[in-house]
């Protein structure tokens, strides 16, 4: 266990709410799924890996409670109503086609109150999605990019009290936006794959920085963004270190490091702050990490601006100077 690990002490009941979560069937983003039913929500699990997300649900029906409640707790709590709901969805981040389809379904739900961006590869071998974009990239950034345009209009109309979640790292201030290379193309060979990383968590940030700077410019009140370190944590993200990192990587994290690092529950904390702690429920654009504020990479609003534009671009989205005329119109372009 890492020395110093932060909890979420708020005991914020989400009663009537609705949260969707991406990656959810493993790791940080099961966890998370499993605190918010236990705080009464509507959770819907929007994973890859539909088989794996039904099993996660019936892990967390079972074990509804974290482990730090006593037994005396986990009594009181138990009562059935204070319970929430579990739901998966389907949704590959690396398929435009099912990120679109994914949030057509949930479009159709009677609101969406929180969104947590969760999902996520990392260090993987070169490879281009079908919709032609590097996959760290696409799964990292471009999809929920995606996916958060088109659910827009549904938070919108679930204010106030809306809040997004983008999940990054630190390794985000290694990363550089290679406007120039995005998929990393020419420099693939000696940039590897963890520059496509943490170019994707930098893109994170980046993200929440202009989706709050513009959601205010709008006067869209009533939703809020914000962007986090975890943490370093034992889960199933260094699944591809063996062949791109080193031989025995994945053997080294889970016999020798995990003491010292958090389990999923703990690397979950974090998110679960931003999502539902009275003290974050005014703050906005911001990077946590250990349930506080904390600085990102010195990143200038023009960069946060500039991709912003540069993802329209590539997304083949036109740019409308009014924000909610542009949210409305995302959905329909997307056809096109
Ligand atoms: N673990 C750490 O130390 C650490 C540190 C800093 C940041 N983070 C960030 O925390 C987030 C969660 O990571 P984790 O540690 O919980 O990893 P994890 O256990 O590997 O979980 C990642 C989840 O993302 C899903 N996913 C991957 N590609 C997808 C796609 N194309 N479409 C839909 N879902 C996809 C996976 O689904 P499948 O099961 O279908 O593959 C899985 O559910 C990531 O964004 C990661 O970058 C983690």
């Amino acid at each position: 266990m890492p020395i110093f690990s932060a909890w979420c002490t708020s005991k914020t009941r989400l009663d009537g709410k609705i949260a969707v979560i991406t990656g959810a069937n493993t790791g940080i983003g099961k966890e998370t799924a499993r605190d918010f039913y236990r705080r009464g929500a509507r959770v819907i699990l929007a994973c890859r890996n539909v088989e794996k997300a039904k099993a996660a649900i019936e892990d967390i029906k079972c074990n509804p409670f974290p482990s730090y409640f006593s037994n005396s707790r986990k009594m009181q709590t138990a009562d059935k109503n204070g319970l929430g709901d579990l739901e998966v969805y389907s949704l590959d981040l690396c398929n435009f086609k099912s990120v679109k389809e994914c949030a057509k379904k949930l479009m159709k739900e009677p609101a969406i109150h929180i969104l947590v961006n969760n999902a996520g590869i990392m260090f993987t071998p070169y490879q281009i999605t079908e919709d032609g974009f590097e996959i760290q990239l696409q799964s990292n950034y471009l999809g929920h990019f995606l996916l958060t345009l088109l659910l827009l209009p549904k938070m919108q109309s679930s204010t106030p009290g809306c809040r997004i979640i983008n999940v990054s790292s630190r390794a985000h201030i290694f990363g550089k936006i290679h406007f120039s290379d995005i998929n990393l193309k020419k420099s693939w060979w000696y940039i590897r794959p963890w520059k496509a990383y943490f170019q994707s968590k930098l893109a994170n940030i980046l993200f929440t920085k202009e989706l709050a700077r513009r959601l205010k410019e709008a006067k869209i009140n009533g939703i809020n963004v914000y962007s986090l370190h975890p943490g370093v944590i034992k889960t199933e993200l260094s699944r591809e270190f063996d062949s791109t990192v080193m031989p025995g990587a994945t053997f080294i994290i889970n016999y020798i490091i995990w003491p010292f690092i958090k389990n999923a529950e703990q690397g979950a904390q974090t998110t679960i702050y931003c999502a539902i702690d009275e003290k974050t429920a005014n703050e906005t654009g911001l990077h946590y990490s250990e349930c506080c504020v904390t600085s990102s990479k010195d990143v200038n609003d023009q960069e946060a601006e500039d991709l912003w534009n540069y993802t329209c671009f590539l997304l083949r989205l036109e740019i409308n100077k009014n924000f909610s005329t542009f949210l409305e119109t995302v959905s329909r372009q997307f056809d096109k």
